[in-house]
């Protein structure tokens, strides 16, 4: 990524190319997370964007995050989807991290729609259950908008009472009810990682109030809330967080288990999309 224009600049650019290759203005932005990939197979009239290809576009290095921007519909939805995204252990800086959520925003997406692997921290949460992230705790040490604040992206200080927005929680709620299944609600923390936390650490998080710990996703909704985008987030609980679980943790154990709830969480997303964008627009 330059050093020498502006990331507002760098983010037109990387628009720029998006669109001369894709002319669909989407409504939703759609991030997916370990293990739901595979999501992005049910987006019509395709056109998918290796990262590589777009200009100051940071490159995935983890297994199982492609790294391809798909445009496309989904049940008549314009959607723009990450299918892969990169994350702070990788070593990039948090302005890269969040570079897509910028170009997203840019795009014309009004709403974000983030998705993660999680562990489970809170008692009686199950390996492969969804929750909605109804807040976070930013424990990565890092917040992607130090610096120079560029007011064309959004204004210096903003509020974060209500960053994953309690509308489009309770729209899912509903829509998990329509499809037969209760979804909680719970804290996301988020660590830098790589190493998976300590079973002490997972003790002392669940003190301080958290229910899921991951690796992603803060930091691109500060970006979203400082662009003024709405915000939905949804966990998939990949494995119980270290010392609740008796085996030791891995990242394929984390991709087994994005894989194994793929289909559920796909009928949601594929209920979920038209509902936000009948709602938005009614809004
Ligand atoms: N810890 C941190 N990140 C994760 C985990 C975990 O247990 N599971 C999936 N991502």
């Amino acid at each position: 990524m330059s050093k020498d224009i502006s990331l507002f600049e760098q983010a037109t650019a990387a628009v720029a190319h998006i669109r001369a290759r894709s002319s669909m203005k989407p409504a939703i932005g759609i991030i997916l997370g370990s293990g739901l990939g595979a999501f992005a197979d049910q987006i019509a009239d395709a056109v998918a964007i290796p990262f590589a290809e777009i200009p100051n576009f940071p490159k995935s290095t983890v297994p199982g995050h492609s790294g391809r921007l798909v445009m496309g519909t989904l049940e008549g939805v314009p959607v723009a989807v990450m299918q892969g995204r990169v994350h702070a252990y990788e070593g990039y800086p948090p302005e890269e991290v969040t570079f897509p959520v910028r170009v997203l925003g840019l795009l014309g997406v009004k709403t974000l729609l983030v998705t993660n692997a999680a562990g489970g921290i809170r008692p009686g949460l199950k390996q492969g259950e969804l929750v909605l992230i109804s807040d976070h705790i930013n424990f990565t040490g890092f917040n992607p908008v130090v610096g120079e604040n560029d007011e064309r992206f959004g204004p210096r200080f903003f509020d974060m009472s209500e960053a994953y927005s309690k509308r489009l929680r309770m729209l899912t709620q509903r829509t998990a009810k329509d499809q037969n299944y209760e979804i909680s609600e719970g804290v996301y923390l988020c660590v830098l990682g790589p190493s998976f936390e300590t079973p002490a650490e997972i003790r002392a998080f669940h003190a301080l109030g958290a229910d899921l710990v991951g690796m992603s996703t803060v930091q691109e909704v500060i970006v979203a809330r400082h662009m003024g985008l709405e915000v939905l987030g949804i966990s998939c609980v990949t494995n119980l967080a270290a010392g609740i679980q008796a085996e030791p943790l891995s990242h394929e154990e984390v991709m087994e288990t994005g894989r194994r709830v793929a289909d559920r969480f796909t009928q949601l997303l594929a209920a979920l999309v038209p509902a936000i964008d009948k709602e938005t627009i009614c809004a």
